[in-house]
């Protein structure tokens, strides 16, 4: 006798652990079973991980970037963007203004950009721990074993490179100038070094199937990762994807919801490409398995230049304002703000302080 999809709601909520045909068919419920599925995540997020929500504090430091990824507003052939690079000293004042408001994480983020050498990463990270003692996520792309050992040594805690799609011949179609082996190695390595290791997918790519994004999640759950950062795939008008249909909202909802019952103790952001897409996303995620959310602390007139995507949420608003828009938000849906870092609760960084 088949499953139904509360059976298999029910398993997941309990032993953690599906196959891919399970996964795909909860990929593909609609109706009524979609809210059982978003209430099981709920549970469980609630049981795991509590009520409290992370805040991580993004820096986008430059929009300078190598590559020519087909959905990315960065990619370098995007001659239109203006391009900037924020210097040490600026991004030190930014993360320093962002303490006070709260933050105990600053996640820095760019496009793949050699201008900040090993070294110089090395100095800002030793000083963001030095003089700040704020817990430091890095999220700059493919490095080499070498740097990424270096930066963990400077004091970074965390690493951030999403997979983008588990599958490789999509994989390979959307990185023209890139390889899933590449990428897998470096997740590997930074595994290795002993960072809490985030990774993460599009979701609504075009070509994307529920079987490829089932093994989307299956791959999560291999690498036993961290963190899951799940967005919904915006076309960029000016990439090769302009004429790309969106991801869907509840697709999004979907894979983060099963992504919490598959892995109890991820974080898991409340994207901001969600948010963008839909005015509650972000709100709909909390409740369906988010417990993380990562506003933008990047100062105004750069925010803008940032252009991953369009009409992105809170151009025009500063880090304070972001700051007391995520807290109502919070407040709204009776979670508290975390005080400490935030660290994963997986065994081996149970040790972390805070
Ligand atoms: N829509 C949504 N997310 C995107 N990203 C890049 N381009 C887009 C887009 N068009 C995401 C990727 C990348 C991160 C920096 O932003 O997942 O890892
Ligand atoms: Fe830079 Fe995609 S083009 S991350």
């Amino acid at each position: 006798m088949s499953q139904t999809l509360e059976d298999i709601i029910a398993r997941a909520e309990r032993e953690h652990r599906l196959g891919k045909a399970e996964v795909a068919a909860l990929l593909s419920c609609e109706g009524e079973p979609v809210q059982r599925l978003f209430d099981a995540a709920d549970r469980v997020r609630r049981a795991f991980m509590g009520d409290d929500v992370h805040l991580r504090g993004i820096i986008e430091f430059s929009n300078y970037c190598e590559r020519a990824c087909h959905y990315c507003g960065l990619r370098r052939p995007n001659a239109g963007l203006p391009r900037y690079r924020l210097d040490v000293d600026e991004i030190v004042a930014i993360a320093g203004a962002a303490v006070p408001l709260g933050y105990r994480t600053v996640v820095l983020q760019s496009g793949e950009d050699a201008y900040y050498t090993q070294d110089l990463m090395a100095t800002l990270i030793a000083r963001l721990k030095g003089e700040l003692g704020v817990a430091v996520t890095l999220s700059v792309g493919e490095r080499s074993f070498e740097e990424y050992r270096c930066w963990k040594e400077a004091g970074a805690d965390r690493y951030l490179l999403k997979h983008e799609t588990a599958d490789p011949r999509l994989y390979a179609t959307l990185h023209p100038d890139m390889k899933y082996s590449d990428r897998r190695r470096c997740l590997d390595h930074l595994r290795e070094l002993g960072y809490q290791v985030g990774s993460g997918c599009m979701i609504g790519l075009p070509g994307q199937t529920a079987v490829t994004l089932a093994d989307d999640l299956l791959f999560l759950k291999e690498l036993d990762v961290e963190m899951a950062g799940i967005g919904p795939f915006i076309p960029n008008p000016n990439t090769p994807l302009s004429k790309a249909e969106c991801g869907a909202v509840e697709m999004t909802l979907k894979v983060i919801a099963i992504a919490r019952l598959l892995m109890p103790q991820v974080h898991l952001p409340a994207t901001t490409a969600l948010g963008s897409i839909d005015c509650k996303g972000r709100q709909k995620a909390l409740n369906a398995g988010a417990n993380v959310v990562m506003p933008n602390i990047t100062p105004n007139k750069y925010r803008r230049m940032y252009e991953i995507y369009p009409n992105k949420i809170c151009l025009d608003d500063d880090p304070a304002h972001c700051r007391n828009c995520i807290g109502g938000i919070i407040q709204s849906l009776d979670r508290t703000v975390a005080d400490g870092a935030g660290h994963s609760p997986k065994i081996p960084f149970s040790h972390l302080a805070g």
